[in-house]
């Protein structure tokens, strides 16, 4: 397959760890950005000992010049971006009456202001290679979820940004595509159970009655779509959004 220039955004750890581990692995050269910068030398430092390309950026995905200048080093050090997968995120769950407006502020900022932001950005050297792949993570929480206007409104309107991409971007040979995962075992759903006051293993158990085959989701099973979105033969599938959640969804 061809190699291109991929930069993951969230790249530290968990469901962006695993796909800049599993783009790297598809032979892509992959640019792992992070706020944390030493846990994505970390996962780059993995990835160039056992025979992949990658470097770590710290940048703050929300911030227009952080995210302008994090393209232009991937660009410089890597070669022209042509896969984007916009994974950064945050959680500041509250119920509505207790929700601060800086908390909905940083739930929208890091997802969606962070998304448009590394899009605009990546957008020209995608343009003109003639050739892109946009991969948005959304999440089933799009569809409605307790406690979490911010990170609701956040991941439909990933949805509504990927598939206005899908419109503005087709003719130059580039897609875009949303993958909304239920509940995978990360550091977010680990705070989540800590902020509960459960501990995670049954929090996990209790998460897993709840899928249909059986068992919470793992970073690896979203690494998978994102990478067939990514793919050369995922050319023809764009603006779609694909649940992966152990059961239906959407
Ligand atoms: N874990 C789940 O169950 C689940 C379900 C649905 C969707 N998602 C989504 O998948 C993505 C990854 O989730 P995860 O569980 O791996 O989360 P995580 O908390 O384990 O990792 C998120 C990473 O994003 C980084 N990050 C946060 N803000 C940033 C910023 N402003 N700029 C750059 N990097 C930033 C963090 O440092 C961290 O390394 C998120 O968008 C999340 O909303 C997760």
């Amino acid at each position: 397959m061809t190699s291109r220039t991929a930069i993951v955004t969230g790249a530290a750890r968990g469901i962006g760890a695993a796909t800049a581990r599993r783009l790297a692995a598809d032979g892509h050269a992959v640019a792992v950005l992070d706020l944390a910068e030493d846990q994505a030398a970390g996962v780059a430092d993995d990835i160039n000992a056992k025979g992949g390309k990658a470097i770590a950026i710290g940048a703050d995905v929300a911030d227009e010049a952080a995210a302008t200048a994090a393209v232009a080093r991937a660009a410089a050090e890597l070669g022209p971006p042509q896969i984007l997968v916009n994974n950064a995120g945050i959680l500041r769950d509250n119920l509505l009456f207790k929700m601060s407006a800086a908390d909905w502020d940083a739930v929208l900022g890091v997802h969606l202001r962070g998304a448009f932001l590394m899009a605009r950005a990546v957008q020209s050297s995608m343009v003109e290679s003639g050739w892109g792949r946009i991969v948005n993570l959304s999440s089933t929480s799009a569809l409605g979820n307790r406690g979490q206007a911010n990170y609701a409104a956040a991941k439909a309107g990933m949805q509504g940004l990927t598939k206005t991409l899908a419109i503005e971007l087709g003719k130059f040979g580039i897609t875009a595509n949303a993958v909304a995962p239920g509940f995978i075992e990360t550091e977010m759903t680990k705070a989540t159970a800590e902020r509960v006051g459960v501990p995670f293993a049954d929090f996990l158990a209790h998460a897993a009655k709840e899928v249909p085959v059986g068992r919470v989701g793992r970073p690896e099973d979203i690494a998978a779509a994102v990478a067939f979105f990514c793919s050369e033969e995922a050319g023809y599938v764009s603006g779609q959004v694909l649940y992966v959640a152990g059961g239906p969804k959407a």
